[in-house]
């Protein structure tokens, strides 16, 4: 198949022509002046596939014409084929998939994957329509899931609570009841799996805040916009009672989604302290106020509440995303007060502040591809638009260029289903 179509433009030309090479350079033969090619048996012959070309190429009269005009720069080789004097050509090493899989730079594996789970308490799953495919589960499909993310080669699980309303308060103390939901789960993943899986839990009070916040809201309307304000040590404070109830229960990883300063290093003083030196901890150090984590909010049910003293938004404590210079000043305290690994998020439109990390800190960095961002790419490939496994795989693959050691993607089980196909 030849496609391809030459114009002049303002006396320059400007070739469109498809990738079949042999063809293609047949068709940059006719650009030459007729004057200075050969009258040979070899040129005659070579006229002959060129108009045969030229056939399949649908030029106009005036494409004709105008190919009747020299190109500047370009040269011709000893047959007549038209010669771009270029020694250097990046393509050599994209020829065949033996040398581009040689040269690659990055993979993505199930290995780099965290896959975040939506639990409840309910005795059935139900579907989040913002978020097609995920579901907050119960207790029995969670540990079916863990199996089967496990199955294929994901080895780390996020746990994310949809707590009853009855259960929420501003001070959030719920979230480290030792016989409450998400301890009594961990216990059961732990005890099913094993050393088979680590058990990652989220550190903030949102699920367990009756105002929708990761902190505790003060009542003197002395904060942003005449509202509460979010208490930092106060929170820190339960952060710490939270992140134990989670080791306590066998959680392997704690991963303080928060914001709130100082929370990483009194949360590992209260795990060493306690004993739990081995129970790892992944900052979010970077987490932007997006509005990117809408479908998450949905599934949880736990966006701030609309009320005289709450802040409509989580913009005092999560970064703005305007900055990445904050960034590193997160990332440095992140780092000297004892995190394991750096998060950054959102993910996708955040892919140069995980390279700022990963160029100026020594820690890993994961990437959070957020319940807006899988979102957007489940809409448009329901619709036909993109294809679903090819996107996606894509989106996964960029945050490793970008810098990424590890990706927590809703994606999780199913990229791991496509990559071991
Ligand atoms: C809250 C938390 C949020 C997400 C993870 N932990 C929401 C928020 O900060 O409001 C969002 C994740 C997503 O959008 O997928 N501690």
């Amino acid at each position: 198949m030849v496609k391809g179509s030459a114009m002049f433009v303002r006396g320059s030309f400007l070739l469109a022509v498809s990738s079949a090479l042999l063809v293609t350079s047949d068709a940059f033969v006719v650009l030459q002046p007729s004057a200075r090619l050969h009258k040979s048996a070899h040129a005659s012959a070579h006229a002959a596939r060129r108009s045969e070309c030229l056939s399949g190429l649908k030029m106009t009269a005036v494409e004709r014409n105008v190919m009747k005009e020299s190109i500047y720069g370009l040269k011709q080789r000893s047959n007549g084929d038209i010669w771009v004097p270029q020694r250097a050509r990046p393509r050599r090493n994209r020829k065949n998939e033996g040398l581009r899989s040689m040269v690659r730079e990055n993979r993505v594996e199930p290995a780099n994957f965290i896959y975040p789970l939506f639990v409840h308490t309910k005795d059935s799953n139900e579907k989040i329509d913002s978020m097609p495919g995920c579901e907050r589960h119960t207790e029995e499909s969670c540990l079916r899931e863990v199996g089967e993310a496990v199955a294929e080669g994901v080895s780390n699980i996020i746990l994310f609570p949809k707590i009853p309303e009855e259960l929420k308060s501003n001070s959030a103390d719920e979230c480290y009841n030792p016989a409450g939901f998400i301890p009594s789960l961990i216990s059961k993943i732990k005890s099913r799996y094993g050393g088979s899986v680590n058990v990652w839990t989220d550190v903030a009070l949102d699920p367990y805040s009756d105002q929708g916040h990761d902190g505790m809201v003060s009542t003197d309307k002395r904060g942003d916009g005449g509202k509460g304000r979010i208490l930092n040590d106060e929170t820190v404070e339960q952060l710490c009672r939270q992140a134990l109830a989670q080791a306590r229960a066998g959680a392997d990883v704690v991963a303080p989604s928060d914001m709130m300063d100082g929370r990483i290093g009194a949360i590992r003083d209260a795990l060493d302290s306690d004993g739990f030196t081995d129970v790892s901890i992944v900052a979010y150090t970077a987490k932007y106020a997006s509005a990117f984590y809408g479908p998450f909010r949905d599934a949880l049910d736990s966006a701030p509440r609309e009320s005289s003293n709450a802040p409509p938004n989580k913009k005092t404590y999560q970064m703005d995303p305007a900055n990445s210079r904050e960034a590193l000043v997160e990332a440095a305290l992140d780092s000297a007060e004892g995190a394991d690994m750096l998060m950054v998020k959102p993910g996708m439109p955040y892919l140069d502040i995980i390279k700022l990390l990963k160029d100026n800190t020594n820690l890993p960095i994961s990437a959070y591809h957020v319940s807006g961002e899988y979102a957007m790419l489940k809409a448009a490939a329901e619709r036909g638009w993109v294809n679903e496994r090819d996107v996606a795989l894509e989106t996964l693959l960029c945050f490793k260029r970008a810098g990424a050691d590890a990706i927590l993607t809703y994606y999780a089980k199913q990229a791991a289903r496509w990559l071991n196909e």
